[in-house]
């Protein structure tokens, strides 16, 4: 009976398999999943199609960044008007699907304008990557190699490091590491790049794959050689000031020291701490998305430094000292304006064009000053109002939207709770009413 089972789920698992899957066409691809996974339902693909592009070659374009493209998954992509960053004017782009992130930037952004703006500086823009490696031998042995293969290794990566030399980049230092207190065997080969304009993934890569190839030999086994996304001297710092007086009309000094108990609380527990980041990143990963940077590699080096100390805590810190209010973050971002999609995606290109071209390091700047800006929305929502109220302010439009109103009956709406509190039955409700009522 048991095995009579199996078989049938066998059977039926099988029936979703399929071979050569990457070489069928776009509507080949569609047809299999409608077929296997829809009931050959035909709603399915005109949702996929109603996401294509008309202009065939932008969506050529967009196929093939990644595989087995089937449609487009729109993500909305908006500005943040308003920010004064080093003394110059900037409006961020920003792709997000998430409610009240950009009107939070906006608002951060002309609260600071008028308090002196945002000052922000990269502290260092060192990349890493490794290779890794096993040895048995004497360890003595491997550091005599290492020291004679040294100059080798460097030339070895000669033709991949040119053009990055021409730009001020290339390979800073390679260090053999002993890792073998943490791993029997394993040491490494720690390279430390500077990558200019580029966020160096391909670049690092190369470099590494040519420098295990040149250390190899018969007792030292190569096991990878990758990019490090952990960069912490990788570094940016923003941060804005005003006297302590200047930061709300009333209750200033008490919502002042909210704040720094806000970090505080964040620092001394995790599941806060978590969140806290989770805010910040909202602003972070919303415009390393719109530049056409890589936000996982952003994401997993952010909060890996926030757990540097060996437990989780705020990126970042606020404090008040002589009756001056300070809010500032650090934070690791290893970003391009060159390479990549930066410059492939039409909208990156626009957005990169919009914030004036800028060097990777000034990239790194405005970005970290979008995760500071989301911070402090976030911070001050929470340690007056709530966060609820604004946010669910600007999540009335998706609610109502879900009930299926008109126009009409979207403005009324809207009227309706400009000054009540939105929750979703509320909304219901009152959509309900507006309904009957007619
Ligand atoms: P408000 O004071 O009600 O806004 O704030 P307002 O209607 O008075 O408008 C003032 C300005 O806000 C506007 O100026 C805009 O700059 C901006 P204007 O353009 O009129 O000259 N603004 C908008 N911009 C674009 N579209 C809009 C819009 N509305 C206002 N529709 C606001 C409302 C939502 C901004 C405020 O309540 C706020 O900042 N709340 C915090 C929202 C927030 O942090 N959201 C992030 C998502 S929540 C989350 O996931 C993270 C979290 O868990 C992190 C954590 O726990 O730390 C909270």
């Amino acid at each position: 009976m048991i095995y009579i089972c199996c078989l049938v789920n066998f059977k039926k698992k099988m029936g979703k398999s399929v071979q050569g899957f990457s070489k069928l066409t776009k509507l080949e691809k569609i047809d299999w999943l409608i077929k296997t996974f829809f009931n050959s339902d035909e709603n399915i693909k005109s949702t996929l199609k109603q996401y294509w592009n008309s202009n065939k070659v932008l969506q050529n374009l967009h196929d093939d960044f990644i595989e087995n493209t089937i449609s487009n998954f729109y993500i909305p992509f908006a500005i943040a008007p308003n920010f004064l960053i080093n003394e110059k004017e900037f409006t961020i782009p920003m792709a997000i699907e998430e409610s009240s992130v950009v009107a939070a930037a906006s608002l951060v952004a002309k609260f600071w304008r008028t308090r002196g703006g945002f000052k922000a500086k990269v502290i260092s823009s060192t990349k890493i990557g490794q290779v890794h490696f096993m040895y048995e031998g004497d360890k003595q042995k491997l550091y005599d190699y290492f020291s004679i293969k040294k100059e080798a290794l460097l030339a070895a990566t000669k033709d991949i490091t040119k053009n990055m030399q021409k730009r001020g980049g290339g390979i800073l230092d390679i260090a053999l590491r002993d890792k073998t207190e943490d791993l029997k065997n394993y040491y490494q080969l720690h390279v430390t790049f500077e990558t200019a304009d580029s966020m160096g993934a391909n670049f690092i890569n190369s470099c590494l794959e040519a420098i295990a190839k040149a250390f190899e030999k018969e007792d030292i086994q190569i096991v990878m050689s990758i990019l490090s996304n952990y960069v912490p001297e990788c570094l940016v710092h923003a941060e804005v000031s005003c006297n302590v007086e200047d930061l709300y009309a009333e209750n200033s000094k008490e919502l002042a020291e909210k704040f720094v108990q806000a970090i505080q609380i964040a620092n001394a527990e995790p599941h806060r701490a978590v969140t806290h980041n989770k805010g910040i990143m909202n602003g972070i990963d919303a415009v390393v998305l719109a530049t056409g940077n890589d936000f996982r590699a952003i994401e997993a080096g952010a909060h890996a430094y926030a757990a540097r100390s060996g437990k989780y805590k705020s990126l970042t810190n606020a404090k008040i000292e002589n009756g001056i209010f300070k809010f500032w973050i650090e934070i690791p971002l290893a970003l391009g304006t060159v390479g990549g999609l930066t410059k492939l995606h039409p909208l990156s290109k626009l957005s990169l064009n919009l914030l004036g071209n800028p060097s990777a390091k000034e990239l790194m700047e405005i970005i970290a000053v979008a995760g500071l800006a989301q911070n402090f929305a976030a911070l001050r929502a929470l340690t007056t109002t709530g966060i609820q109220k604004g946010h669910m302010k600007m999540h009335l439009t998706n609610i109502i939207k879900q009930l299926g109103a008109s126009d009409e009956e979207k403005n009324f709406l809207i009227d309706y709770f400009e000054h009540k509190t939105v929750t979703h039955n509320a909304v219901v409700e009152a959509y309900n009413k507006l309904v009957k009522d007619k």
